[in-house]
């Protein structure tokens, strides 16, 4: 007879697993299908997910675990991965939200000199630790709102110096909190005010300069953090993807192709801001001719594009708390893109600007009530697609064997409420490989 493995961990007394599967993005129908047990129990081993099912069939899988924790009957879900963030920055805007509450709109208050460029100020003015220390706050909060990876981007540096800062904060940030951080170059973010009036110069900078200089850069790893067991040093990319914002007063859809194409033929993976407000620049097409993992934001898209893009692999992502913060009402079609056959992911694009929310659970409530989505589609998006829209879907997103332990307890004993009861958080317990990262071990009662 073989040798029964021993757990770690074992997560028992679950009243209900819920978690979307596959090893593709889930597309279509296939969002509102969830897998789901009940009175069920999780092993955990090496932070990697053992066994899942009824309590006594993991338990007899298992050789008894080393630490036992009761999950009281509540519901479990994935950690969720939040696939758009620009959660690196200093300073607030909190003039320019009552600027916009009395009527202001986002791009008049960028065309006369304010919105991302009073932030990029800022954050070139603060210090690295500065930088680190004001952003560790927010991971603290994205974290005790339940999300377990993160993409974060550069993008308010706008110079090669300030840039590289950027992106070394989210390695510190990544090597030093348990968020997991996926990094993403926006050099393209604004054309900065030296640039004023030439904007095509400093397309030239970001693709002469910094592009090339983002793409040779690495980190270097020693395995004790990585939890790489054979290689002692491994070196991490200084950006995985590159991003563009493609909209009247940021870059023209010519300006982002050429940006687009020297990042993937410098071997970035590429995203793309597209289609925020209106009119529409082409960017969707744009995205989806180029093969990029996602396209984000797609809300003043045309019926057209959004056809073309349920018919490719690329993932829509859906930034909800982006109109709701700029208090608009107009929305992803998310409908059309999902009965389309299209694949769907939620991010909160947390920054200073327009949406200020490290919540997820917010970001589940808004996209049932504004764009019809059912909370099982809701889940879906929050978590493996949203894996998928970073290039993570293989290891982190949902509750299959073989994969990441990043798991939450919630106080609920069903995960619809993650939906249905917003403006609180029902996080009780977040689990990141397999190890209790909340409440920290000082809190735990
Ligand atoms: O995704 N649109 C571009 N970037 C952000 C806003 C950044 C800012 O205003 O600081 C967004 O909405
Ligand atoms: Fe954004």
């Amino acid at each position: 007879m073989r040798n029964k493995p021993t757990a770690d961990t074992l997560i028992f007394n679950i009243g209900q697993i819920t978690t979307a599967r596959g090893a593709t993005p889930r597309r279509g129908k296939e969002m509102n299908t969830l897998y789901q047990i009940t009175n069920a129990a999780i092993a955990i081993q090496k932070g990697r997910i053992m066994a899942i099912g009824p309590e006594p069939l993991v338990r007899a899988e298992t050789q008894g675990a080393e630490q036992e924790i009761n999950a009281g009957g509540k519901a479990v879900v994935p950690g969720f991965v939040d696939p758009h963030t620009h959660l690196i920055w200093a300073g607030e805007r909190r003039d320019e939200f009552e600027m916009r509450l009395r009527g202001a709109t986002y791009l008049e208050i960028m065309a006369a000199g304010g919105g991302i460029m009073n932030t990029v100020q800022a954050t070139r003015a603060a210090t690295l630790n500065e930088l680190v220390s004001q952003s560790h706050r927010r991971l603290d909060k994205m974290l005790a709102y339940g999300t377990t990876t993160a993409e974060a981007k550069s993008g308010y540096g706008l110079s090669l110096a300030a840039e590289m800062k950027m992106l070394d904060a989210i390695h510190l940030l990544d090597e030093s909190h348990p968020v997991d951080l996926v990094p993403t170059f926006l050099g393209a973010h604004a054309v900065p005010t030296e640039y004023a009036g030439e904007p095509d110069a400093y397309v030239d900078l970001i693709v002469n300069e910094m592009i090339p200089a983002v793409a040779e850069m690495r980190y270097r790893v020693e395995a004790a953090s990585t939890e790489n067991e054979r290689d002692p040093v491994s070196y991490l990319p200084a950006a995985e993807f590159c991003d563009v914002f493609c909209e009247r007063g940021a870059f023209t859809l010519e300006q982002s192709h050429r940006i687009l194409h020297a990042a993937q033929q410098a071997g970035l993976k590429l995203k793309v801001h597209a289609d925020e407000f209106a009119p529409p620049l082409g960017a969707t097409t744009l995205a989806v001719t180029m093969n990029a993992i996602s396209v984000d934001h797609i809300v003043s898209t045309t019926p057209a594009q959004i056809k073309l893009l349920a018919n490719s692999p690329t993932i829509g992502v859906s930034l909800p708390g982006t109109p709701f913060g700029l208090g608009e009402m107009r929305f992803t079609p998310a409908r059309q893109l999902i009965d389309g056959g299209g694949a769907l992911a939620l991010a909160t694009d947390l920054n200073p600007g327009t949406c200020w929310s490290e919540s997820m659970q917010f970001m589940m409530a808004l996209a049932c009530r504004a764009m019809h989505l059912t909370p099982a589609e809701a889940l879906t998006a929050a978590t493996l697609n949203a894996a998928f829209a970073i290039g993570r879907g293989k290891w982190v997103g949902s509750i299959e064997i073989g994969k990441a332990a990043d798991l939450l307890i919630i106080d609920s004993d069903d995960y619809r409420d993650l939906a249905y009861h917003f403006g609180t958080n029902l996080v009780k317990t977040v689990f990141k490989h397999g190890k209790i990262v909340l409440p920290s071990a000082e809190n735990r009662t």
